[in-house]
């Protein structure tokens, strides 16, 4: 009896050593799971984990500007698709699991021939989701304040200067396509 006693005396008054190492261990845990949390949320935003379900538009993004130009800036995948605010991240990253169900389950685009008929659906889908956040993952790239119009053709110029400076459009409004092949575009609106 004597001896539970001075379990639960001890216990409800701790040394200040044994409060310190449990606090510790807590941290330490807390850095671990940290640790494999965000190295999973940066393993799911690489070009290869992307690839190994997108593997006909990784081959079309070779031959765009984003993947080589003369200043060697390359943007990947989740560049542009993926945000870098930590909660909209998280946001994002829940959706893409429906992505998994997609793959292994209703395989919506395991061939070429479904992935050309639903690529205008999922296209609308990107441009849908650009339009809300007003392209913010073209901006963490491509400032508005730094454009230098002197140093862009008349026709950006005439644009930039007017549609996009006043709010009334966004980059994926006049910039569809920049990345990948469009989709069929019959049918869909203000095209
Ligand atoms: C396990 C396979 C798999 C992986 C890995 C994967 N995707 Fe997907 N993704 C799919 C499938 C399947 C669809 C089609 C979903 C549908 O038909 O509704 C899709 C759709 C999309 C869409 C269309 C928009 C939308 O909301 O459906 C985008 C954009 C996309 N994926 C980007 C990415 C990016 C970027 C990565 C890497 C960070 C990635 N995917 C990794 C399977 C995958
Ligand atoms: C990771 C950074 C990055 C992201 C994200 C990014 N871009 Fe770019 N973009 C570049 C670079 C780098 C170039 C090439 C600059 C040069 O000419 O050297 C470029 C070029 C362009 C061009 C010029 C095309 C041409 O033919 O000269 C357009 C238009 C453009 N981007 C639009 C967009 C849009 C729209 C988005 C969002 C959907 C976007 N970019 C996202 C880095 C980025
Ligand atoms: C109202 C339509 C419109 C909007 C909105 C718009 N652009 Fe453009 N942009 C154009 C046009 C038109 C061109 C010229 C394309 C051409 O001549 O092939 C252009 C050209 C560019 C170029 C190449 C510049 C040059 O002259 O070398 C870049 C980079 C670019 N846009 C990025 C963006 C980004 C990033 C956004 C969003 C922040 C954006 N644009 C929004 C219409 C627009
Ligand atoms: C420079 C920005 C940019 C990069 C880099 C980029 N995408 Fe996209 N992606 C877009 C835009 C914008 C759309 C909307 C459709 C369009 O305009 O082509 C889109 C659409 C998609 C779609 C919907 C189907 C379609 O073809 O429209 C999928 C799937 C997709 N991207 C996957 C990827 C994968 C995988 C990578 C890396 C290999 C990638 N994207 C790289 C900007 C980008």
């Amino acid at each position: 009896m004597n001896i539970i006693k001075a379990f639960w005396r001890r216990l409800r008054s701790p040394s200040k050593v044994a409060v310190g190492v449990v606090l510790l261990m807590g941290f330490m845990g807390g850095l671990l799971f940290w640790g494999a949390f965000n190295t999973g949320m940066e393993a799911t935003n690489t070009e290869e984990f992307c690839s190994g379900c997108h593997a006909p538009i990784v081959k079309e993004i070779r031959e765009t500007v984003h993947f080589s130009n003369r200043s060697g800036v390359r943007a990947i995948c989740s560049d542009c698709h993926v945000p870098h605010n930590w909660t909209d991240k998280i946001v994002r990253k829940v959706q893409a699991s429906k992505e998994l169900f997609a793959h292994y389950v209703t395989k919506t685009i395991d061939t070429e021939e479904k992935f050309k008929e639903r690529r205008s659906h999922l296209a609308e889908r990107e441009w849908h989701r650009m339009k809300e956040n007003n392209s913010q993952e073209c901006r963490n790239c491509h400032n508005f304040d730094y454009m230098d119009f002197s140093e862009q053709g008349p026709r950006s110029v005439k644009q930039h200067s007017t549609a996009l400076a006043s709010g009334e459009k966004t980059c994926v409004d006049c910039h569809k396509g920049i990345a990948h092949k469009l989709p069929d575009m019959q049918g869909i609106e203000g095209w």
